[in-house]
Formats: structure tokens, sequence, C-alpha cells
């Protein structure tokens, strides 16, 4: 991200000459779409990730329909999430008939809170998928959270699209539970603009998923049934979705992937210099942290009775020293579509609430110069009052 002296943008991606060149490369070569190179970003990305197979999809929001449609999950069934997340982790359970209930997050974190989610568990009926989101990158308590999937009989779906590269003892985030899904959006850990990349644990689910981000296409069972392998010939199986990722957009991938590691130096070390410049302030709360964290958000908590302002003040008063925030995030339950449909209210999730009303996520992304980095901290330290 370039130096701004006017105005530090809450998200910017850091796109290189590298980016530009893989793109021009992949227009030069007269194939745009799905093809060899998004396969050789999905096999960098499976094997970064150590696992045998990665899938490119155009979003992680259909990485997660894909996921869900995979484990089976369809009407009658319940998916239980967190509200604190995207409108697309609850959404796509919706979008195939099945219902959601909620679970509340921790009481000092953003992530889902395992014994919520014990006592959601043993007491809903007809659950068939959890999805767990690593919220800002730092990993969900899948110790805890995996067994309790496993005791219910309840699919593990890890959102990752926070968590590339996140690391928890058990392996990498996304590896871990029966499908994970990553996110390749414009502001996220590493960029394709709009894209994303699932991994399963199981063969049948990833062919599943496999053939229904392209139409319900499979070319193999055409063959079978016929003595040709012509390449305009094929067979549709089931009616499937378009969610492939095209040639274009995996070719600036590959080259983000290859610069991941750097990134994720890059937001620790913005990371750590925020922990210094805001250690002990009062009013503000430092970001919920732990091992294997991938600091794509630096979610601040604030104070509003400490400080005797909002957080909605706290992001305005920061906009005047021109640096931008975003909030992760107003939880699903107050939205309209959620509270109309289950009768939620806002103590409905106390701690999501809580949190919500507290959160500001600071400008972190790799690529932010060191001179933003230290006006944003100097514009904080300003705000609550402990001068730069
Ligand atoms: C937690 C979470 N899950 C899923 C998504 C959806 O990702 P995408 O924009 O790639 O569909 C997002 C997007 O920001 C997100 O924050």
């Amino acid at each position: 991200m370039k130096a701004s002296t006017d105005f530090v943008p809450f998200a910017q991606p850091s796109i290189g000459p590298e980016e530009e060149e893989a793109v021009l490369e992949v227009m030069r070569s007269g194939w745009l779409t799905t093809g060899k190179v998004t396969l050789a970003f999905e096999q960098e990305f499976a094997a970064r990730l150590g696992v045998e197979r990665a899938l490119a999809v155009n979003s992680a929001t259909s990485g997660l329909h894909l996921a869900l449609e995979a484990l089976g999950v369809g009407p009658g069934d319940v998916v239980v999430t967190s509200p604190y997340t995207f409108a697309s982790t609850a959404a796509v359970a919706r979008q195939l008939g099945a219902e959601v209930v909620f679970c509340d997050i921790e009481e000092e974190g953003y992530n889902l809170d395992p014994e919520a989610l014990g006592a959601v568990l043993a007491r809903t009926r007809n659950v068939k998928a959890l999805i767990a989101v690593h919220v800002g990158g730092l990993p969900c308590r899948l110790d805890l959270i995996a067994p309790l999937c496993e005791r219910y009989g309840v699919a593990l779906v890890e959102d990752a699209a926070h968590a590339f590269p996140s690391k928890l003892p058990q392996g990498y985030a996304g590896t871990i539970g029966d499908v994970g899904v990553f996110s390749f959006y414009a502001t996220k850990t590493i960029t394709t603009g709009e894209g994303g990349m699932v991994v399963a644990r199981d063969g049948r689910v990833r062919e599943r998923i496999s053939l229904m981000r392209s139409h319900g296409i499979d070319r193999a069972v055409w063959d079978r049934y016929t003595a040709r392998t012509a390449a305009w010939s094929y067979s549709v199986v089931e009616a499937g979705y378009k969610y492939n990722l095209p040639d274009l957009l995996a070719a600036i991938g590959r080259v983000q992937l290859s610069k991941a590691e750097r990134f994720l130096a890059e937001r620790e070390a913005i990371a750590a210099r925020y922990d210094e410049a805001f250690a002990e302030l009062a009013g503000i709360r430092l970001p919920p942290r732990g091992p294997g964290h991938a600091w794509h958000l630096y979610a601040l908590s604030v104070d509003a009775k400490a400080l005797g302002f909002s957080r909605d003040e706290f992001i305005e008063r920061l906009r005047a020293e021109g640096v931008g925030a975003s909030v992760h995030f107003i939880p699903l339950h107050l939205m309209p579509y959620w509270a109309g449909r289950y009768g939620l209210v806002p103590d409905s999730f106390p701690r999501a609430l809580a949190a919500f009303n507290a959160e500001v996520s600071l400008p972190a992304s790799q690529g932010l110069d060191a001179a933003s980095v230290e006006r944003v901290a100097a514009s904080v330290r300003k705000i609550v009052g402990a001068g730069a």
C-alpha cells in the first residue's frame, strides 16, 4: 500500500508488478477461464496446507454453499453457527432449505464459545453441520469444538475466510474439520479480487464439491457411456452451480500465495506495533490473541463507558484524523431477516451484542506502510486522550 498523507484506508490489497505480469500472461495466452493456471493454484495451495487436494471456487460464499451441499444438508436439517460472522456463513444453510440455530461467542473474544455450543448441541435436534468461524484469523477452540461435533454426529465446517494461514496445534485452520473454506476477497490475507478455496477430508465430499461447482458436469461419466472422448462431450449428472475460479484470477492468487509468508510477517509486525502503542491505554482492550493467529483483523475493543463516547463516535473521530476503520461484525441476529425468521432480539446473544458495540477494526493489512501504521497508532492514542 502506498504511503498516504491524506487518508489511511481501512484496507487495500497489496498488489505488485508480479501480479500484473501474471494477469497479462493469462490475457495473452488465449485461455481466460478455468484451466491450467487454476489447477496450478489449487496444487500449490494444497501443498502449502499439506492436503491432498484443494478446489478453487469463485468465492468463499460459493465454497460454504458447496460444503453444506456436499455434506448432505437440506430441508429438515439444522446448521449451527455463530451470529458473529458475515452474511454468507448462515445464508448458505437457508439456500439449501435448512434452518439455522445460532450460538453465542466467547466472553472475551469473537469466536464461538465451546461451552455454549455444548448446550446448543445438547438441546437442538437434527443438527447436521456446525460452521465454526475463525474470526479475524484467530483460530477457534477446535480442540474443544471438534470433539463436541463428533459426540453429536455433526459435520464440522471451518469458515476459514479470515484464516489463511492460521495454525492450530492440530494443523492449519481449514484442514481440521470435515470441510474448510478460504476467501480471497479483495481485503483478505491473500486475494484474487474475488475467489476462494475449499479443502475436504473425505474424497467423496471433494468429488461432490468438484462436480457441483461446475454445473454438475461429469466428463468421466460421459466417457463411460460413449466410446468417444471428444473435447466437446460432457454429461450433466446433477443440477450444479457455476462456481469456478477463472485463470485470470488464479494467476493473481498464485503470486499472492508465494507472498503469503511475507504478508503474514508484515501483519504480525503491524499488530505488534499497535500492541505496544496501545498497551495499558484506559478504555481500550487489545484484540484477543493466541498461537497461530493470521492477524487478518486487528480488532480492538473500546469501552464506551470508560471513554465517555461510543464505538461509533470512536470511528468518527478516527475518520476526522484521516484514518479509516471498520466493524467486524454486525451480528446476524440483529439483521431483519434472521431476527424476523427466528424471533430474535438483540439480547438473544448478549456476548455477540456486547462485542459488536465495542469492536473497531483498524487498518492492519499487509503492505500498510510504516508511516501509516504510526499515524493510526498516534490517532488512536490521541482519541483516547493519551497524546500521540
Ligand atoms: C467470516 C466470513 N465468511 C465468509 C465470507 C465470504 O467470503 P467471500 O466474499 O469470498 O464470499 C466472508 C467475507 O468477508 C467472511 O468475512
